[in-house]
């Protein structure tokens, strides 16, 4: 008699599908990418990111408070400052922009929620790498180590409970790990962006940022097709003192995170990045696609392939969704 099998049976209602439902997405498994530009008077949208802004110092306060009201786990923020400068000065000067507005939000949330700041280059380099160049015009590795560990530094002293390095050289994280300890920070967790691909899907970001890059990122971060490499990045970041790792983009590297996860033995995070953003806005203004549940179907399938913790700029948006669904 067939079929001897119904996996159906399972999934008659809505209380059994529930029962059996392996894989949850909750407010606080979800953070919260922010952007803060210097000098402006009002928000700014972000013409390839519908939904998404530069905020004031303001009304970055204003959004922030609103996230954590709706239960998401944290706050990752960026900085976008006035000026850009060969050596990307704004990113160690206490006075800078993501400085500044960490400390905007570590007096107004505290330790109401986990805040963590991007620590890297290229925002405020005038030539858009993540690190110093040398006299070539290569990035020069070595002294960026230098730059990244002072910027440890001023981000804990500003308020960041999680420093995040996102410029993949080698070392960042055993360089920002001593910064930390010699200056009384070992509270400081690091999040290692340890396995980031050099993504067409970071094209929105670019905006959003008002990034300077001419050319590409291939020399430091990962070629797409390696999968084995990532391992080995998350290796060397956990041995330097990762305290969480992160694959990054996130939908078009599941397999990724998946083997990192199964190996990993700290929290990992994934990060769905600005063009998967886009893509969905894109096709939901289109009439394509239906917007929650696409964007519920997306961030359950990074938690379903290993992921803690997903960095989306739907987090908030999403954190309220699933409060009301409860
Ligand atoms: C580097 C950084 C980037 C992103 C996060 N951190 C840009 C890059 O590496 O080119 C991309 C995030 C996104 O696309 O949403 N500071």
């Amino acid at each position: 008699m067939y079929p001897t099998s119904r996996p159906r049976r399972l999934r008659r209602n809505p209380a059994l599908r529930r029962l059996v439902s392996e894989t949850s997405v909750e407010p606080r498994h979800l953070v919260l990418p922010m952007f803060v530009r210097e000098g402006l008077s009002e928000p700014a949208p972000i013409a390839s990111m519908p939904g998404v802004v530069q905020h004031t110092r303001e009304s970055l306060k204003k959004a922030a408070v609103d996230a954590v009201e709706a239960g998401v786990g944290g706050l990752m923020l960026f900085g976008v400052p006035a000026e850009h400068d060969a050596s990307g000065s704004g990113a160690t000067d206490p006075e800078g922009i993501l400085n500044v507005a960490l400390r905007d939000l570590s007096a107004e949330l505290g330790d109401d929620t986990v805040l963590m700041a991007d620590l890297c280059l290229d925002e405020f380099t005038d030539h858009g790498h993540c690190g110093v160049l040398d006299e070539d015009g290569n990035v020069d590795n070595d002294r960026t180590l230098q730059v990244y560990g002072e910027m440890a530094v001023v981000q804990a002293e500003s308020g960041a409970h999680v420093v995040s390095p996102s410029g993949m050289m080698d070392g960042q994280v055993g360089v920002i790990r001593d910064s930390l300890d010699a200056t009384g920070h070992a509270d400081t967790s690091i999040l290692a962006y340890s396995a980031k691909y050099a993504s067409a899907f970071y094209g929105p970001f670019r905006e959003a940022v008002d990034s300077q890059l001419q050319g590409d990122r291939k020399t430091y971060q990962q070629d797409p097709g390696n999968g084995r490499e990532a391992l080995r990045e998350a290796d060397l970041d956990l041995a330097e003192g990762a305290d969480m790792v992160m694959v990054k983009p996130a939908m078009a590297y599941l397999d990724v995170l998946r083997d990192i996860a199964g190996v990993a033995d700290v929290p990992v995070a994934t990060y769905q990045v600005s063009g998967e953003y886009s893509m969905i806005e894109a096709a939901v203004a289109n009439g394509w696609l239906e917007r929650q549940r696409t964007v519920l179907e997306a961030l359950t399938a990074m938690r379903r392939a290993g992921a803690d913790t997903v960095l989306t700029y739907y987090a908030a948006e999403a954190a309220r969704w699933l409060q009301e669904a409860r």
